[in-house]
């Protein structure tokens, strides 16, 4: 693999008695998508929250574009390239579509948001607003879309940041199957083309959607219960022993390819209320 853009190496994360992360690495290429899996609880949201400076862990470091960057505010992570979106969906409900984009974006600019700077600012929200096919909705308050449009704002809003890294927190959730075909093709989209006077993002994809994941990513780094039970390619994952018995019976059988799948179905709820008794 080339020099990765995100390296994290032994990342452990303790709340009160439960290790949510343990010695967790992972690695994301600078350009592409990488995947992110696991089952319900294994910690794939809690490692988002570490890389983007939420939460601080207990031991290991986190390396972006070379330099350390584990003490570093969220805010200077934003403003270094880093960007994600919430699994559950995270809008300001009461403005606009095209207002989400343009405050998102504004955020991001360092020093002010005058003359040619807010020029620049609409062109980039009205690029963006036809990229997503968000015109006819994009005078609507967010907080009227439903689910399906409201994760293509977030997107959005992620995307005005004009970030070198794009984390996705299980963005196909609450789509329906046509929604996440062009889902699907708006990421590859996203990943392969520069934008404006930037390469395009590198993205750490985190879905249940297996099959989407086993589609569109090169590499693939799988947690289970906070540890790194395996990575590779999605070749390699789907037939890893490891992998098929983290998700159990049917659902592991799903991994192989068979048909569609979703790994957060029962037996993976199961699995995060195991855990949580013990
Ligand atoms: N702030 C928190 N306080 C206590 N426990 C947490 C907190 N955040 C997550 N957890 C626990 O950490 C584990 C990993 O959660 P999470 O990262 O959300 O998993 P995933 O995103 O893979 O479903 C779960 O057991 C969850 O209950
Ligand atoms: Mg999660």
């Amino acid at each position: 693999m080339s020099e990765s853009l995100l390296a994290a190496r032994g990342l452990t994360i303790r709340f009160g008695g439960l290790v949510a992360l343990n010695e967790v690495d992972l690695d994301v290429a600078p350009s592409g998508i990488t995947g992110l899996i696991g089952p319900n609880g294994a910690g794939k949201t809690t490692l988002f929250n570490v890389i983007t400076g939420l939460l601080q862990p207990t031991a290991g470091d986190v390396r972006y574009d070379g330099r350390d960057i584990v003490r570093w505010s969220p805010q200077r992570r934003g403003r270094a390239g880093i960007a994600r979106t919430f699994q559950r969906l995270d809008l300001f409900v009461g403005m606009s579509v095209r207002d989400n984009l343009r405050a998102s974006w504004e955020a991001s600019v360092p020093g002010g948001i005058f003359g040619r700077h807010a020029r620049d600012g609409a062109a980039l929200v009205d690029a963006m607003i036809e990229r997503l096919g968000l015109e006819d909705v994009a005078d609507r308050r967010a907080g009227t879309l439903p689910t399906g449009i409201g994760r293509m704002v977030e997107l959005g809003r992620a995307l005005c940041t004009r970030p070198r890294l794009l984390l996705l927190d299980e963005p196909s959730s609450g789509l329906d199957g046509t929604e996440t075909a062009r889902f699907r093709d708006l990421l590859v989209e996203i990943t392969g083309t520069a934008q404006h006077d930037r390469p395009a993002p590198a993205v750490l994809l985190v879905e249940h959607d297996v099959r989407l994941v086993m589609e569109v990513c090169e590499q693939i780094t799988v947690l289970d219960f906070g540890q790194q039970i395996a990575r590779g390619t999605p070749q390699e994952v789907r037939h890893d022993p490891a992998v098929i018995a983290a998700y159990l019976g049917d659902s592991g059988a799903e991994l192989t390819g068979a048909r569609s799948t979703e790994l957060t179905g029962a037996r993976s709820t199961e699995l995060t209320g195991a855990r949580s008794t013990t």
